[in-house]
C-alpha cells in the first residue's frame, strides 16, 4: 500500500518510522518530510497547508491511506478533501478539527457538556479585556482563540503582563486574526499530564500518558517554546486518575463531540492539570503532540497502521491497541535562540548506530551535507526498563549527536524522577 504522511517534524518522523514496521506499506512518502527523515520516507516538497497540491499528489500517485499530522491542515480540511477523491485519512474532519481550531468553541463545548475545565471569559473587544484584567484575580491566562503555533497562551503573573498579553494580541494583532478574540481564563495549578488517545468516534483508547517540559530553559524558566523534551508514562497519572479521566474528561468529549454533529475520528490530545479538584482540561489538541509523539510511539507495541486504519474504519473496538510496560525519554536539541531568532545551516553527524533513536525536526540537504534547519533540530530518544535509565540514554545520545549553536534542557524528567518519589 501507498501511504503518505502530512507534515515535516520530529513527531511525523516517529510516526514515519513507525508506520514503516508494518509490511504492507510499500512505499511511504512525507509531505513535505525533511532531509533528516529521507532515509524512512519519500520527501515531497509539498507544504503542509497546500491541501490543493496534496490532493493532486493523492490523485497521481494513487495513495491509498493519508496520516494527516499537523493542526493547520486539518483545521483547513485536508481531511475532508482528500476524503471527497476516495482517500481515507487519520485524522479529523475540520469541523471536528474545531476543537483546537478555536478555544472559545473547546471552552464552550466544556461548558455545555459539563467537562471539568478553568473559569473563563471571552472577548472580542479591546477596552472590555482591558478592564477586565484590571480587575481579576492575577495570575491569569490569556489565550488566542485561533492557532498561533503554540505562541496564543500567556500565564500572566501580574496585572502589566496580562494587559501587554491582551494589547498584543487585540492591538497589535501579533496573531492575525486568531488573537481577535480572546479566553481569559482562570489560572490553574498543579501537574501537567499529556495524554494522546485513539478514537473512532465510538470507542476511546488513551495512550501511555507523557509530561511535556514547554519552558525553553532549566527549571521551568524561560519563553514557552514548542516543547523542549518529553517522558512517558506520567508518574502523576496513576490508575485512579486515569480512571477519574475517562469518566469525567475523555468519554464526555467524544460524547459531546457527536452530539454536535462533530464527530472526531483520529488522535484526540487531552492536556490536563490535576489540581485539588480533580483533573481538569487545559487544551485539546486535534492531533499527536510534538515531542510527546516521540516517547508515546516508542512505547506502542501493537501495529500502529492497523490501529490508525481501525479507527478510520470505525472498528476501533476491535483491535488491540497494546503499550510495553518500559518508559521513554525524549530530549530535544535546538538551535541557540530558539524559541526567539536562531542561525540555521549548520553541519549535522548522526551516528549510524544511533539513527534509530533520534528524530529529526529541523534538517535540510547543503551540497549533499545534513544541516540543521529549524528551532528544534532533533529529538534523541531512548526507552528503558526504567525512567530514570531511560533520561540517562537519552542525554547520552544527545551528548554523541549535537551539531554546533546547539542547546537542550538538562532537566528533562526531573520532576518526573520527583513524581515517582512522591506518588
Ligand atoms: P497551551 O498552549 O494551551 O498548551 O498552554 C501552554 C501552557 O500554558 C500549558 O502547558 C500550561 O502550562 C499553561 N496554561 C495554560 N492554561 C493554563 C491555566 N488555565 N492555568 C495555568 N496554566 C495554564
Ligand atoms: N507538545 C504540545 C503540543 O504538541 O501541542
Amino acid at each position: 500500500m501507498k501511504v503518505m504522511v502530512i507534515g515535516g517534524g520530529g513527531r511525523e518522523h516517529a510516526v514515519i518510522r513507525k508506520l514503516r514496521e508494518n509490511p504492507d506499506i510499500t512505499e511511504l512518502y512525507a509531505l513535505p518530510g525533511n532531509a533528516g527523515m529521507a532515509g524512512d520516507a519519500v520527501c515531497v516538497p509539498i507544504g503542509a497547508k497546500d491541501i490543493a497540491s496534496i490532493v493532486s499528489f493523492a490523485e497521481d500517485n494513487a495513495i491509498d491511506y493519508a496520516v494527516v499530522t499537523p493542526d493547520d491542515p486539518l483545521v483547513l480540511g485536508c481531511v475532508d478533501a482528500l476524503e471527497e477523491i476516495g482517500v481515507p485519512c487519520f485524522g479529523p474532519r475540520s469541523e471536528a478539527a474545531k476543537i483546537e481550531g478555536s478555544k472559545v468553541f473547546a471552552k464552550d463545548l466544556m461548558k455545555k457538556y459539563g467537562i471539568p475545565t478553568a473559569r473563563y471569559e471571552v472577548f472580542t473587544e479591546l477596552e472590555a479585556a482591558l478592564a477586565y484584567v484590571r480587575s481579576c484575580p492575577i495570575p491569569i491566562v490569556v489565550k488566542a482563540d485561533g492557532l498561533a503555533l503554540g505562541k496564543g497562551v500567556v500565564v500572566a503573573r501580574s496585572r502589566e503582563e496580562a494587559e501587554d498579553a491582551v494589547r498584543e494580541s487585540m492591538e497589535n494583532h501579533k496573531f492575525g486574526k486568531s488573537g481577535e478574540r480572546l479566553v481569559i481564563e482562570e489560572f490553574l495549578e498543579g501537574p501537567e499530564v499529556s495524554v494522546l488517545a485513539f478514537t473512532d468516534g465510538k470507542t476511546l483508547v488513551p495512550m501511555v500518558s507523557s509530561m511535556d517540559h514547554k519552558c525553553a530553559w532549566d527549571g521551568d524558566k524561560g519563553p514557552n517554546t514548542g516543547g523542549m523534551g518529553t517522558v512517558a508514562p506520567n508518574p502523576w497519572y496513576t490508575p485512579a486518575v486515569a480512571a477519574r479521566c475517562m469518566e469525567e474528561i475523555f468519554l464526555p468529549t467524544v460524547q459531546a463531540m457527536n452530539a454536535e454533529g462533530r464527530p472526531f475520528k483520529g488522535c484526540l490530545y487531552f492536556g490536563l492539570m490535576l489540581t485539588k479538584d480533580g483533573p481538569k482540561v487545559i487544551e485539546y489538541n486535534c492531533r499527536f503532540g510534538d515531542p510527546e509523539t516521540q516517547v508515546v510511539l516508542p512505547l506502542l507495541e501493537s501495529d500502529l497502521f492497523t490501529v490508525m486504519r481501525a479507527c478510520t474504519e470505525g472498528r476501533l473496538g476491535e483491535v488491540e491497541v497494546k503499550f510495553k510496560d518500559d518508559a521513554a525519554c525524549c530530549v530535544i536539541l535546538a538551535s541557540r535562540g530558539y524559541p526567539g531568532s536562531y542561525e540555521k545551516g549548520f553541519p549535522l553527524e548522526i551516528p549510524d548506530k544511533l539513527r534509530q533513536q533520534v528524530y529529526v525536526a529541523g534538517a535540510a540537504l547543503r551540497d549533499g551535507q545534513l544541516v540543521t534547519n529549524g528551532g528544534r533540530v532533533l529529538g534523541c530518544t531512548a526507552v528503558a526498563e526504567t525512567l530514570p535509565e531511560a533520561i540517562e540514554a537519552a542525554y547520552a545520545v544527545a551528548e554523541q549527536v549535537k551539531f554546533e549553536n546547539a542547546f537542550c534542557r538538562r532537566d528533562i524528567g526531573r520532576r518526573a524522577l520527583q513524581a515517582l518519589a512522591e506518588v
